[in-house]
């Protein structure tokens, strides 16, 4: 199996780098395609694979092609390449808000299709992808996409219906997150702590805190409930949360990135 980059930007770069570490594919089973120089020169030195400028040569080459480029500019790469697919290419957009009809429009009817939302921790191969198939019963892309993905991070499949939903929490996300990190960093520097030491504290305490829920499958009402002693420094701190509007504005947050994941979409 050859895997095929249309497009060779961070993203390709993060998936890259997760299925050579897992060695689901050697250097020399991947073509890294794009336009620019430089990402070409970066990913032969990088991680030693083929490249080219040329996108006919790629897809020719390649049975699965992860289409990596922009948004905007993916309908003028697909219309160059499209009549080149194949009933043996399995195509991956990682485009947001470009939907799996839209994909089928310009990429034509050979291509099996699969969309996928990962989002920015891919490149700390801590990454989140949701996934979805055009074919559901297409067992073998399932497994291949869930290896791919898996390479650097979490995955998980959801019908496309999801996907303005997953958009908002997992592929924006990450912004959303660092606010958070923000407002704690600058609160605790207002305590007297350098800015350096507090971003330490700040990043390993979410880092450590989404891991340990996640391993130990608590229920986060009752980790919080559990942590925080009567009249103790936690209690003291989570009653000035309960009674602000933190929640609500969260909620609100999320619903504004799912509203224009819609519009764009
Ligand atoms: N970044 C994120 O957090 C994130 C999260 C979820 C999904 N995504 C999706 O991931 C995709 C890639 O994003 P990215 O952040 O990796 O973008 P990026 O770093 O800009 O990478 C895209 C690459 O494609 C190249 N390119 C442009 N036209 C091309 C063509 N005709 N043929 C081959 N290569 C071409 C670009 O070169 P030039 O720079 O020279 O144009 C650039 O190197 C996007 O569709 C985005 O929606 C990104």
């Amino acid at each position: 199996m050859k895997i095929g980059f249309l497009g060779s930007g961070k993203m390709a770069e993060a998936i890259l780098s997760g299925i050579l570490q897992s060695e689901l594919v050697a250097p020399c089973d991947v073509i890294a395609c794009d336009t620019s120089d430089e990402r070409l020169n970066l990913m032969k030195s990088e991680y030693s694979v083929e490249t080219t400028r040329n996108a006919a040569e790629m897809v020719k080459s390649c049975s699965v092609v992860v289409l990596a480029v922009k948004p905007q500019v993916m309908e003028l790469v697909l219309e160059e390449v499209k009549d080149l697919f194949t009933d043996e290419h399995l195509l991956i957009s990682i485009a947001a808000g470009k939907k799996l009809a839209f994909l089928r429009g310009a990429c034509g009817d050979k291509p099996r299709l699969v969309r996928v939302m990962p989002n920015l921790a891919l490149m700390a191969q801590e990454g989140m992808s949701v996934f979805c198939m055009d074919d559901k019963d297409a067992d073998p892309d399932r497994e291949l996409t869930s290896r791919i993905f898996g390479s650097s991070g979490s995955v998980l499949e959801l019908n496309e219906e999801y996907f303005d939903a997953v958009t908002a929490l997992s592929g924006s996300g990450p912004a959303f997150v660092a606010y958070l990190l923000k407002g704690m960093i600058d609160g605790a520097v207002k305590q007297g702590l350098a800015e350096d030491a507090a971003c330490l504290m700040a990043e390993q305490t979410m880092i450590g805190t989404g891991i340990y829920l996640q391993q130990s499958g608590r229920d986060i009402g009752e980790f919080i409930q559990a942590v925080c002693s009567p009249k103790g420094t936690t209690e003291a701190g989570m009653n000035v949360l309960n009674s602000s509007d933190v929640a609500e504005t969260l909620g609100k947050t999320l619903a504004a990135a799912a509203d224009r994941s819609r519009e764009l979409s």
